[in-house]
């Protein structure tokens, strides 16, 4: 390998931390990094095209939970850390992020758009000894056939002008333990510069990086990561639907199969899959599987049964009111946490969508609690829900309680003590016993 001053000047730069930071995208994964790296002492530019992000930030005021207010405020103050909607900025950075949301079309295949938009943007003000790594979730190959073909054809070369890797992004929204510091991040450059450089990158802000060899390998760590999971989650939740059937209580046969200390690992069932990443990922790699004439079957599988786990929670809600001689329309169905998972502000996919949705226009009247949600639209129906404070006389007055979110800030005790009929989806009464306690 013949020496790339280019590449060694911005390395110099980084491990001086004078390198220049730049993220496009400030949402659950560009924000909590921007305000690393400006802890770190790098001066970092955030770049979004919502102006109302951008203007929060400006104020100093977090909108993403994992990020406190006063540690962004902080960053801001001190000038390590500026928002912008101008790309014109891109000309004064040295390292650019993609962190732009990769959503699903209605037909299921990949929305790359986002990339491509954030890409071309970075095409125009692109210059020489620039590194780019493309963090949002995609399909093998996304870094080598979208991003790669948009920036050369500035007449700059990858590996030897500019430097371009692909890195996972593994960050867990309301995990307390493994937060983006001490989550090993993996990285795929196209030219070992590339690789190097985005390792230098990432090096000044965690505790391990795990290169690999190429961005294709990166992007295929990512959708096995989530594969695993769409996989294992489904098979539960198709063990729940069996164990119901066979009259057992699927958590108890969990509870028990974990304490094997090898060979297994305990997933947990639930009413539907949610958040930007689970039920959307491996998509990206069942299409791309397509495209060359191979059927993702595992992925197709697991995505028809947790598809199937919101209609299961409706079918328990109808038996449950049946067997109390009421039914679902008419009756007060107050629901317990709408966000996809606990202790986050994200409603994204979120299976509590689908449930208001089938409940309400089987004629129950809805209401919520989510301390973190306080507003839950929903578009097929047209409606906005406001969420309640979970006092006894909302609990007494509903017929039926439904746990969709396990949030920690919330007091099972008085559900309990105040509610005449609760489906839990979560287990997360797992402590209280109760006839009027309905399991998945
Ligand atoms: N949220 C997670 O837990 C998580 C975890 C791992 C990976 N990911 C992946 O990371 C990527 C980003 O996800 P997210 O949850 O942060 O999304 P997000 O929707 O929270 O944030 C994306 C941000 O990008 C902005 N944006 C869109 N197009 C843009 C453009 N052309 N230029 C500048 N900004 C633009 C949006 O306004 C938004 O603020 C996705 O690919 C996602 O799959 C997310």
């Amino acid at each position: 390998m013949t020496p790339n001053k280019l590449a060694e000047n911005l390395m110099e730069k980084i491990k001086h931390k004078q390198a220049n930071i730049g993220f496009i995208g400030l949402g659950y994964v560009g924000l909590p990094w921007t305000v690393e790296f400006a802890r770190m002492g790098f001066h970092v530019w955030g770049i979004d095209i919502d102006k109302e992000k951008v203007d929060n930030i400006t104020k100093g005021i977090s909108y993403i939970p994992d990020v406190p207010t006063m540690d962004l405020a902080q960053v801001v103050k001190s000038g390590h850390f500026q928002a912008t909607t101008d790309f014109s900025c891109i000309r004064n950075l040295d390292t650019i992020n993609i962190c732009v949301p990769t959503p699903l079309r209605k037909t299921k295949d990949p929305d790359v758009s986002f990339i491509d938009n954030a890409a071309n943007e970075i095409a125009k003000y692109i210059k020489p000894g620039q590194l780019i790594i493309l963090e949002s979730t995609s399909y093998p190959g996304t870094t080598e056939e979208l991003v790669m073909p948009i920036i050369t054809k500035t007449g700059l070369e990858v590996g030897k002008d500019i430097f371009l890797a692909f890195s996972p992004e593994r960050v867990d929204p309301g995990n307390k333990v493994h937060t983006p510091r001490n989550v090993p991040k993996v990285v795929g450059g196209v030219s070992s510069y590339c690789t190097e450089a985005a390792c230098e990158l990432y090096k000044s802000c965690l505790t391990q990086v795990v290169p690999v060899s190429s961005p294709k390998v990166a992007e295929m760590v990512k959708l096995l990561e989530n594969t695993f999971r769409i996989v294992n989650i489904g098979l539960v939740n198709e063990i729940a639907l069996l164990s119901s059937r066979l009259g057992m209580n699927v958590w108890e046969v969990i509870d028990a199969a974990k304490s094997k200390p090898f060979g297994f690992m305990p997933f947990y069932p639930g009413p539907g899959l949610g958040g930007h990443c689970i039920p959307v990922d491996p998509f990206y790699l069942s299409w791309k599987a397509r495209s060359l004439g191979f059927e993702a079957r595992f992925i197709e599988l697991a995505g028809e049964i947790n598809g199937q786990m919101p209609h299961h929670v409706v079918n328990l809600i109808a038996d449950a009111l049946n067997e109390r001689g009421k039914c679902i329309k008419g009756s007060n169905i107050h629901i317990i946490g709408v966000a996809y998972k606990k202790d986050i502000n994200d409603v994204r996919e979120s299976p509590s969508i689908d449930i208001v949705d089938v409940l309400h226009k089987k004629g129950a009247k809805i209401s919520y609690t989510d301390p973190y949600v306080p507003q839950l639209k929903i578009e097929a129906l047209n409606e906005r829900f406001i969420s309640r404070p979970l006092d006894n006389q909302l609990l007494k007055s509903a017929d039926c309680v439904v746990i969709i979110t396990d949030h920690s800030c919330i007091d099972y005790a008085s559900i309990v003590a105040n509610a005449s009929l609760i489906i839990d989806t979560r287990n997360a009464l797992k402590n209280y016993r109760s006839e009027k306690i309905v399991t998945l």
